[in-house]
């Protein structure tokens, strides 16, 4: 019998609410007045180690500038899909200066990282089709391959063996039908853990498949002029991935790769026929921050410094971590301890990511620092990091 009580057609959401908050799974994150490395939370004024603004471009004056320039020359709006109102010169300009930047043929932009990775592996691929998958893939990625309705396989992180074996298991495929996609993060968004990606790719060419990486969290800081961890690997992929809300502190992504199959994800990718383009302010935002990325070697050392202070506070801390590059993971194992742990860096000035199921296993935090942050802002770091960890509960 259909309710006519309100309260009775919501009383699914308000029950699966609660019974998140009692198994401390409730997202609920601060309330934070300012961006860049140091924020205002409840009146306290605290060091941000989860930014993904790698090199602070998000506050660099030129980066402003070009923004606020470009918003007073053209507006706010960019009115529309690019398929149905048209290309302005500053779409084409970016997607040019990101091809070179990245060595491919072409590139096409999208709203943002996560339509980029869904638009092009659900042009790429479909029923019909295969593709391979790393466990630790971000959800951006695992909602493309949903979306595509292709044969997903997920391998072990990292596993290339595996990787080899689903892609001997596909076989043979039909003429005129996709090659099987295999994909990965060149560096994992949470665990900090970077994919084999020689291995992939040797592994790809051999069974004839496309390899497309994601690289959100590694351009800006690895390879010459920041550009990526495939470059700085001597690896070509087929496809590559990104954000332009990370390095480049701006907004929107991408994908670059050969002139062909650049131009069929513009055919076929939904998330982008059928999606307002980036504004005129956001484009320009991030074509300044990419030629500051390309010249960036003063950013990424400044960077690179402040990792390793970071990497040095969490050296002696008495609980697992990994991260042998810029993301590092800190086990608490439980969302409890995960909270607590939070809880007590903030009190004592550290705004920290606690990552929790489902977005992880277990429980975690996730630490990165930026090319911004003054080295006096982590001096107190190891020692609130030990003393929050001494006041953990036990890990049942
Ligand atoms: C690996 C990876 N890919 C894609 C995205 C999505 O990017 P965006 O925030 O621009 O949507 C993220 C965001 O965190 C990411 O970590």
């Amino acid at each position: 019998m259909p309710s006519p009580d309100p309260a009775e057609r919501t009383a699914f959401a308000r029950g699966w609410l609660s019974q998140r908050q009692a198994l401390g799974l409730l997202r609920a994150p601060a309330s934070i007045g300012g961006t860049g490395w140091q924020v205002r939370v409840d009146g306290r004024v605290l060091t941000v180690l989860g930014s993904n603004d790698y090199l602070g471009l998000g506050r660099d004056p030129h980066v402003i500038n070009a923004m606020q320039q470009e918003a007073a020359a053209m507006g706010t709006a960019s009115t529309g899909s690019r398929t149905l109102t048209g290309n302005l010169e500053g779409h084409l300009a970016l997607e040019e200066e990101l091809a070179q930047w990245l060595g491919t043929e072409s590139a096409i932009l999208f709203g943002s990282g996560y339509a980029a990775n869904l638009g092009v592996i659900s042009a790429l691929v479909g029923k019909e089709d295969h593709i391979v998958s790393d466990e630790l893939n971000h959800a951006s990625i695992i909602d493309g391959c949903r979306l595509s309705r292709a044969r997903v396989t997920v391998t072990p992180h990292g596993d290339v063996e595996a990787v080899r074996a689903a892609l001997d298991a596909i076989g043979r495929r039909e003429a005129g039908q996709a090659p099987p996609l295999v994909v990965c993060d060149s560096l994992t968004s949470m665990e900090g853990l970077r994919a084999p990606l020689h291995k992939l790719s040797v592994a790809c060419a051999s069974a004839g498949a496309l390899l497309l990486v994601d690289e959100a969290h590694t351009l800006g800081l690895y390879g010459p002029g920041g550009n990526g961890m495939c470059t700085h690997t001597g690896v070509r992929p087929d496809l590559i991935s990104g954000s332009l809300a990370k390095s480049t502190g701006s907004v929107g992504g991408f994908a670059a790769g050969t002139a062909p199959l650049i131009e069929f994800i513009r055919q076929r990718a939904r998330a982008y026929v059928y999606s307002a383009a980036l504004p005129p302010p956001d484009i320009a935002a991030a074509r300044a921050a990419v030629r500051r990325c390309q010249q960036g070697d003063d950013l990424r050392s400044a960077f690179w410094e402040r990792d390793l202070q970071l990497r040095k506070a969490l050296s002696d801390v008495l609980l697992p971590h990994s991260g042998r590059d810029h993301i590092h993971a800190l086990y608490t194992f439980t969302p409890g301890r995960t909270l607590a742990l939070q809880q007590a860096l903030r009190d004592a000035g550290f705004l920290v990511p606690g990552i929790r199921p489902p977005t992880v296993k277990e429980g975690m935090l996730r630490l990165s620092t930026t090319a911004d942050t003054p080295a006096a802002a982590l001096e107190p770091l190891a020692a609130a990091l030990a003393a929050g960890i001494a006041t953990l509960p036990p890990n049942p």
